[in-house]
């Protein structure tokens, strides 16, 4: 389950907090909210962690799917989301993938790739 645990305004974030079916609080991860005047704007999900004691449960993918499901209500106007992680990060790599995510570009030199997800297809 998803808690917005603070939206500010001002900044143009969402920090949420995901918490097991138990009730137990076991992850954490925030959005930029786009300037919505832009053609095309984007959610993008930084600061993403699952904390230590739950790693290893598959919670990471229910939390991206929570959050997937919590961009395409909350943010209609949003077009895709992205987020970056490093190369070597599989478990990372896996949960967003199993949300929807995909790769889109990778800069070697910094081991990071782009991912990116389409959230709602363009009406023009
Ligand atoms: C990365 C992180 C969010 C993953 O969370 P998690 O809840 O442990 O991940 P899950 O249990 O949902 O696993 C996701 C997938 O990775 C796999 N996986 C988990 N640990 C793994 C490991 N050590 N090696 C390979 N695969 C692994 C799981 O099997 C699952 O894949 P599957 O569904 O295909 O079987 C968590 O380890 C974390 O918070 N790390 C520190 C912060 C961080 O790296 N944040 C991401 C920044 S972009």
């Amino acid at each position: 389950m998803l808690k917005i645990l603070k939206d500010d305004y001002e900044t143009k974030v969402r920090v949420v907090l995901f918490s097991t079916n138990e009730g137990e609080e076991a992850g954490r991860f925030t959005l930029e909210i786009p300037d919505f005047r832009q053609k095309n704007p984007r959610l993008s999900v930084w600061s993403l962690q699952i904390f230590e004691q739950f790693r290893g449960r598959k919670l990471c993918n229910q939390m991206m799917v929570e959050a997937v499901e919590m961009m395409r209500k909350e943010f209609p106007r949003c077009n895709s989301a992205y987020l970056t992680v490093r190369t070597n990060n599989i478990p990372a790599i896996k949960a967003y993938e199993f949300a929807g995510f995909r790769i889109t570009n990778t800069d070697d030199d910094n081991w990071k790739h782009l991912m990116e997800i389409i959230l709602q297809e363009r009406k023009e």
